[in-house]
């Protein structure tokens, strides 16, 4: 036990956060980002106040390498996080690893190889005593470059834990910083966790001198109650994901994990330095940029965290909202305001709100949203912060507008022919215009666009929601797509209008953009030309 009372051998009582949306987030299926999109999302966790960074998988693509390298120099300065990125235990990727990350101010290699039985047999094809020596041999090349390094056992949780004691212990000799204990498959349960992290840290050889890490998936639905297991038991980082996405069933979420030690601290005793007030900004940027849509009734950022439906509730609250409320929805940045502002507000007034909301626009940008603003106060009385958040999601944030929309008009009902005239602006700066017949009006519409951007894919999920209350309010569509030519790769979009048809239209055009984006769009084919559109095959998909 240390002073705190928590069991633990760490006098120091900070969890740090080690936010890796960026790379076990985006291998969640259609999590794929841009660079730039990656750039926008690591900034903001900086303004989060996370301490490291995952920044990618260099090793996987050129593009990878690329995106890691520009958060390294962009946001990697001296006070800002530590920039990580991840590697096989092999040369050749922490090589690649440490080219990318090696302009960030506090650079960090993180390495990990395969210690189970299953893993080791199945999958590496190697023996214990092999996996031994490449640990030695990788982590301490990955320590020559870098001074701070990173191992996890991968699948350490169905490792034999004497095994896992052993390959630690080299880990520490050859040089490691911070051994991280993944759950990679979310199997465990908390008891079980905590119990093998106080083993890894009482028996490994110099582990009372490095930073443990815990690290889950939530499989089992156990991910975060596992994190804090570990915490308690003396890890002091914590890897986690915005909204919790991550591999099949996802990440231990961070902000659930961070409003779990600040609401009980008398349980946990431990701190962290995240600015919770940014936690759901953070959360509707990652799901605006990735597509992923966050369930209602999701713990902290889901939108019916802060909601009280039941009459009892609701009395309870007007009484005093201690009664059914554990956090205020002022501390993870949901703000109480309703009336935000209407069509009569002026630029200063929305340049304040867009400032107390987290944003700074350059005066062009604020032009050019406070333009949207207006558009959109003059259909809807009440612009509140949810609208704002949209229209510059909307406005400002997914990928490079390779075609933008310019023009729609659609008819449709019954009986009919649901038509869609669309005109869109290609990247030559040509407008093109095509009219389509569909079942629906979003069928027509989407067949037209189909038409001008000849990269025909599989709508393979369709959502639409209203961001606020009310017959005016702003319809939010996500669409996720796939195109054969990316296996099985899939492609998020987002779109936000007071007309749902419009909304629908941005939706897919900017999932396309996304997928023109990702595959290397080289041009649009001349009319009349077969409908492949020019592309490099896309490359490296993580391993
Ligand atoms: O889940 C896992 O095992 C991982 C490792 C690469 C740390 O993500
Ligand atoms: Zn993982």
């Amino acid at each position: 036990m240390d002073e705190s009372g928590v069991s633990g051998v760490s006098p120091n009582n900070q969890v740090r956060i080690f936010d890796t949306t960026l790379r076990d987030g985006e291998q969640s299926p259609g999590a794929s980002l841009t660079s730039a999109e990656k750039i926008d999302i690591a900034r903001q966790l900086a303004r989060l106040g996370v301490d490291i960074i995952e920044a990618g998988f260099p090793a996987a693509s050129p593009d990878d390498l690329e995106g890691v390298r520009r958060i390294a120099l962009e946001v990697g300065a001296p006070d800002g996080p530590v920039i990580c990125g991840l590697a096989r235990a092999a040369k050749g990727d922490i090589d690649k690893c440490w080219e990318a990350i090696s302009g960030a101010a506090k650079p960090r290699i993180h390495t990990f190889l395969a210690t189970s039985d299953i893993h080791m047999e199945h999958k590496l094809r190697m023996t214990r005593a092999q996996v031994v020596e490449r640990v030695r041999e990788m982590v301490g090349y990955a320590r020559s470059l870098c001074a701070d390094v990173e191992f996890s056992p991968e699948d350490a949780c169905r490792s034999d834990p004497a095994f896992l004691v052993e390959v630690l212990g080299v880990a520490i000799e050859a040089g490691a910083t911070t051994l991280n204990i993944p759950d990679t498959v979310g199997y465990i349960t908390p008891g079980e966790y905590g119990a093998l992290m106080t083993r890894l840290i009482h028996e490994t050889p110099g582990g009372k001198d490095v930073i443990w890490s815990v690290h889950c998936h939530d499989d089992l639905g156990m991910a975060v109650a596992n994190s804090l297991a570990g915490l308690v038991a003396g890890a002091r980082q914590a890897e986690c994901t915005i909204n919790g996405i991550g591999e099949r069933a996802g990440n231990a979420s961070l902000e659930e994990i961070v409003m779990a030690l600040q609401t009980r601290p008398q349980v946990f005793g431990l701190t962290t330095r995240i600015d919770s007030t940014q936690i759901t900004r953070t959360s509707r940027m990652v799901s605006n940029y990735t597509g992923m849509h966050v369930q209602p009734n999701k713990a902290i950022v889901g939108a019916n965290a802060f909601s009280h439906e039941a009459g009892i509730h609701q009395d309870g609250m007007l009484k005093h909202h201690s009664t059914y409320e554990i956090m205020t929805p002022e501390t993870v940045g949901l703000s109480q305001s309703n009336l935000v502002l209407g069509k009569h507000s002026g630029k200063h007034a929305f340049r304040v709100r867009l400032e107390e909301l987290g944003y700074e626009l350059n005066n062009d940008e604020l032009v050019q949203a406070f333009k949207r603003f207006k558009e959109l106060a003059d259909k809807k009385k009440v612009v509140t912060d949810a609208d704002i958040e949209a229209l510059i999601a909307d406005e400002f944030y997914g990928p490079e507008e390779l075609f933008a929309l310019t023009g729609i008009q659609v008819t449709c009902g019954q009986p009919g022919m649901p038509t869609a005239t669309l005109k869109l602006r290609g990247p030559d700066g040509v407008e093109h215009v095509k009219a389509a017949i569909g079942t629906g009006p979003i069928d027509a519409v989407y067949q037209a666009i189909d038409h001008i951007v000849k990269a025909k894919a599989t709508l393979v999920e369709f959502r639409i929601a209203a961001i606020t209350e009310g017959i005016d309010a702003l319809g939010e569509v996500t669409v996720r797509i796939r195109r054969e030519e990316n296996g099985k790769r899939t492609f998020g979009g987002h779109g936000a209008d007071t007309d749902i048809v419009v909304a629908a239209a941005k939706a897919y055009l900017s999932a396309l953009n996304r997928v023109l984006a990702y595959t290397g769009y080289k041009g649009h084919p001349p009319e009349g030309e077969a409908a492949a559109i020019k592309v490099s095959s896309a490359t490296g998909e993580p391993a």
